[in-house]
């Protein structure tokens, strides 16, 4: 049986004022009419029932869970009591998955992606199924690479192993992990590298050996956890074990040390939309280069993006601005620092 597990447990702030830790990037409706979860379940109900689909997130986000993909069965929602980042979020989800089916292929996947076109996704999702099933390979989707991007992970692609559904599967050579810049540009120039879409897909019982061998004390963690599944200690036991659990990423903890991984090219036109200037090509643009969701007047205005949700917003004289007003909150951005939002949430915190 095929089994999805979405990683809905982030606490993205790129999107503030609109994105705040009560409701993170993947909750909002960025690009389309649904949210982002939204679109990532609907995909997949192009292709597995609602019954096969797991969501993992944080308990904070219940209520919306709940609300946003009534669709998914309840007892395939999975609350974490604390952030420790993707490696134990998919080691939950595998729990889940593997009390269904012990050696049931498992495609997990980021709830906050833009993908253009569904059904090759779903055609290269399926091959990516087929060459899993075996349980001998870990299988991942890259991106071709557009620009030098440091906050993604980098796969370099080696020869092509064989074709499933008549779409090539390559082998990885390495999985590097947000490089730095110069390393990324590096991997640009050289050519066989793709961005790793986040998206990964392994048969339950390869996922829970790579673990093991890679992060022991996470695997003992999980073990402790799996073995009160489904009984009325889980909660406590997870509380307890949770919060000692090592906090890292999938693709630092097992990715960049797996071997015979392979990959397959996700061409479906794939976006991590990351930031505020990246939501502009997926909107309609006036003649001045301005786009204006809500109400206001943009006047000598350019290259100026305004969301309002309940006030009026009026620009004169500006361009490459970024205003956002939110729920008593307003962002006002040059588009060129859109990318170092971090430091405008940090100052926020600091001053309460
Ligand atoms: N349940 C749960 N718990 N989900 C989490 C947690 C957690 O603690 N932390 C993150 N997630 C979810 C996020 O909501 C997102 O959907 C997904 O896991 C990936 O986490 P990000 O924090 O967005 O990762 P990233 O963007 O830094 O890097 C990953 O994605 C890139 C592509 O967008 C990596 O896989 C990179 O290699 C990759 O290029
Ligand atoms: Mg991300």
């Amino acid at each position: 049986m095929t089994y999805a597990v979405i990683m809905a447990g982030g606490r993205g702030e790129r999107f503030w004022p609109k994105s705040k830790q009560r409701c993170p990037k993947q909750f909002l409706r960025l690009v389309e009419d649904r949210t982002m979860l939204q679109k990532t379940a609907s995909r997949l109900e192009m292709f597995l029932a609602p019954e096969n689909i797991f969501v993992i997130t944080a308990r904070d986000y219940r209520e919306i869970v709940l609300e946003q993909v009534p669709e998914i069965p309840e007892e395939n929602l999975i609350f974490e009591p604390f952030g420790r980042d993707t490696a134990a979020a998919i080691g939950l989800g595998t729990i889940a998955a593997k009390k269904r089916d012990p050696a049931g292929v498992i495609i997990v996947l980021p709830a906050d992606h833009y993908i253009a076109d569904e059904r090759r996704f779903c055609e290269v999702l399926e091959a990516a199924v087929g060459a899993a099933s075996s349980g001998e390979h870990a299988v991942t989707i890259g991106i071709r690479p557009v620009r030098p991007e440091t906050g993604f992970g980098y796969i370099a692609r080696g020869e092509r192993y064989r074709d499933y559904n008549g779409i090539p599967a390559y082998r990885v050579l390495g999985f590097t992990e947000k490089p730095d810049r110069e390393r990324a540009l590096q991997f640009l120039e050289k050519g066989n590298y793709l961005w790793n879409s986040g998206i990964f897909v392994w048969r339950a019982d390869l996922i829970e050996r790579l673990i093991e061998k890679h992060l022991p004390a996470l695997a003992a963690g999980l073990k402790e956890i799996e073995e009160s599944w489904g009984t009325e200690r889980c909660g406590m036991v997870l509380e307890k074990v949770y919060a000692g659990l090592p906090k890292i990423s999938i693709d630092y903890g097992v990715m960049e040390k797996a071997e015979g991984v392979l990959v397959f090219l996700g061409d479906f036109g794939w976006d991590d939309v990351g930031s505020w200037t990246a939501l502009e090509s997926y909107k309609k643009k006036d003649g001045n280069g301005n786009i204006l969701e809500g109400r206001g007047v943009l006047v000598d205005t350019e290259n100026t993006l305004v969301q309002t949700t309940s006030k009026v917003v009026a620009t004169l004289g500006v361009k490459d601005l970024i205003v956002v007003e939110d729920e008593g909150s307003i962002l006002i951005c040059h588009k060129k620092k859109a990318q170092e939002l971090k430091k405008v949430i940090n100052a926020l915190q600091e001053n309460g």
